[in-house]
C-alpha cells in the first residue's frame, strides 16, 4: 500500500512526549512551541502493526505476557539476517523493555565504580548519565568536525584505550545527533583497538535500520567472530517503525557468560523478564510485514532532508546543515551567528516558538548546534525552519 506520510496526525490529544502540553511545559517551560525534538515519528507505523495491535487489543485480556515463542524469535533473527546480514542464534536474543535501560545495566554489571567509559561526543546524551549516575567515570573521546565533516580521533581513542581502567566503549551506530554511518573501516579500527585493550563493546544501533541511499549499515558483530565475542548489540524495532512507547528491544550478546552475567542483572537483579504485551505483537508485525513501509518512509525522510537542506542555503547562510548518512535527526550548526547557547535557546524558544534539542546536551562539541528530528509532515518542517528564518531576522 502507498503510505501518505504528508498527513499531520493531531498527537496533542494523546501522552505524546513530544506532543503533550504538560511535558512541554515541564520540559521547555512553554507549551505553545512547535514540536521538532524527541526521536520518534510523527507518521502513522505500517498498516500491519496497527491490525496486529488491533486484533490483539479485540481480545479483551491483557494480561502478562512471554515473547520466547518461534514468531517473536523468528522475527527477530530473520530480521538480523536479512536486513544485516547477521546469524543470530536465538539463544543470544535478551529482552529489555528499553537500550537505555539496558546500557545503565550492562554499565552495572561489567564496569566497576571509578572504572571508565569511553563515548563519543556529541552523542546520545543518556550515555553521560548512563556512566556519571552510576559512579563511573566518562571518557570523551571527541569526535573530529572539519569541512562540516565529522570523524574518529583515533590516536585519541587509542590513548585512552591503553588507560588501565577503561573497561567499556559505547559506540552510536548509526550515530545520534550527528547522523554518521561507520564504515567498516572505522568501525574495524576501532574494534581492533578495544580487543587489544580488552575493552568490551555496547554497540548501540537502536537507528540501523535508518540509513540513507548510497550508505551501508555495517552491524558491529558481522565484521569479525571476535568483535560478535566481545560485543553487546542493542536493537530495537522501536525507531525502525515508530514504535518506541512499545518499549521492546534485545540485546544480542552471543558469548555465553557475559550474556549469562547481563540476564543476571536483568532478571534475578532488576526483576526485569516480561514484555509489553502489545510490544510483542508490534515486534513480530513489523519485522515481519514491517518492510514496505519501512521502504517508503525512508525515501520521505531522505526528501525532508533534500528539503531542509536547500531551505538552510536559500535562507539561512550562515547556518551550516551537516549531511546525514543516517537516522532522522538533523544536525544544524549555528555557531557562526555569534550567540551563546542560552541566546540561541531563547531564540528558538521565545521568537521562534520552535522545540528542538540544543546541541549542548550532547556534550562538548555540540555547543552551538541544534538537533532537528525531521520525522515529520514536510508542512511541520517548513512551518518550523520558516519560524526559525523570521526569529533571526
Ligand atoms: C542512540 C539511541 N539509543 C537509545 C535510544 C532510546 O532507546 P530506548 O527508548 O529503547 O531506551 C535513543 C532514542 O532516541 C537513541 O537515539
Amino acid at each position: 500500500m502507498k503510505y501518505d506520510f504528508d498527513r499531520v496526525i493531531d498527537r496533542t490529544r494523546t501522552n505524546s512526549m513530544k506532543w503533550n502540553k504538560h511535558f512541554l511545559k515541564y520540559r521547555f517551560e512553554s507549551d505553545d512551541v512547535l514540536p521538532l525534538w524527541v526521536a520518534d515519528m510523527d507518521f502513522q507505523c505500517p498498516q500491519p502493526v496497527i491490525e496486529a495491535l488491533k486484533k490483539r487489543t479485540a481480545e479483551e485480556i491483557y494480561g502478562y505476557s512471554w515473547h520466547k515463542i518461534p514468531a517473536y524469535l523468528d522475527a527477530v533473527t530473520n530480521w538480523m539476517k536479512r536486513r544485516h546480514n547477521w546469524e543470530v542464534n536465538k539463544d543470544w536474543i535478551v529482552f529489555s523493555p528499553g537500550i537505555v535501560p539496558a546500557i545503565y545495566m550492562l554499565i552495572q554489571t561489567f564496569v566497576n565504580i571509578g572504572e571508565k567509559v569511553i563515548i563519543q561526543s556529541p552523542v546520545y546524551n543518556p550515555f553521560f548519565t548512563a556512566i556519571e549516575n552510576n559512579g563511573r567515570q566518562v571518557l570523551l573521546n571527541q569526535l573530529l568536525y572539519e569541512n562540516k565533516k565529522y570523524s574518529i580521533d583515533f590516536e585519541d581513542f587509542e590513548e585512552k584505550a591503553k588507560d588501565p581502567l577503561t573497561k567499556m566503549f559505547i559506540l552510536c551506530s548509526p550515530h545520534n545527533p550527528i547522523g554518521r554511518v561507520w564504515t567498516e573501516k572505522e568501525l574495524r579500527r576501532i574494534g581492533d583497538i578495544c580487543l587489544d585493550n580488552e575493552i568490551l563493546i555496547v554497540s548501540d544501533e537502536i537507528h540501523h535500520d535508518l540509513i540513507l541511499s548510497g550508505y551501508k549499515h555495517t552491524l558491529f558483530s558481522t565484521i569479525s567472530k571476535e568483535f560478535e565475542q566481545n560485543t553487546f548489540v542493542c536493537t530495537a524495532p522501536s525507531k525502525t517503525f515508530n514504535i518506541a512507547g512499545l518499549q521492546t528491544s534485545n540485546i544480542i550478546i552471543s558469548d555465553k557468560r557475559k550474556r549469562e552475567a547481563f540476564t543476571n542483572t536483568i532478571v534475578n537483579i532488576n526483576g526485569v523478564m516480561l514484555p509489553n504485551v502489545f510490544g510483542i505483537i508490534a515486534l513480530i508485525a513489523g519485522y515481519d510485514e514491517g518492510e514496505e513501509w519501512l521502504d517508503q518512509v525512508l525515501k520521505y525522510i531522505e526528501a525532508n532532508f533534500k528539503f531542509l537542506k536547500e531551505f538552510v542555503s536559500e535562507n539561512l547562510p550562515d547556518v551550516d546543515f551537516i549531511d546525514p548518512e543516517g537516522t532522522f535527526l538533523a544536525w544544524l550548526d549555528f555557531r557562526k551567528l555569534g550567540m551563546n547557547d542560552e541566546e540561541l535557546r531563547e531564540v528558538m524558544l521565545k521568537k521562534a516558538k520552535v522545540a528542538l534539542d540544543d546541541g549542548k546536551i550532547f556534550g562538548p562539541g555540540g555547543e552551538g548546534f541544534q538537533r532537528i528530528n525531521i520525522a515529520c509532515p514536510r508542512s511541520l518542517l517548513k512551518q518550523c525552519m520558516i519560524r526559525i528564518v523570521k526569529a533571526l531576522n
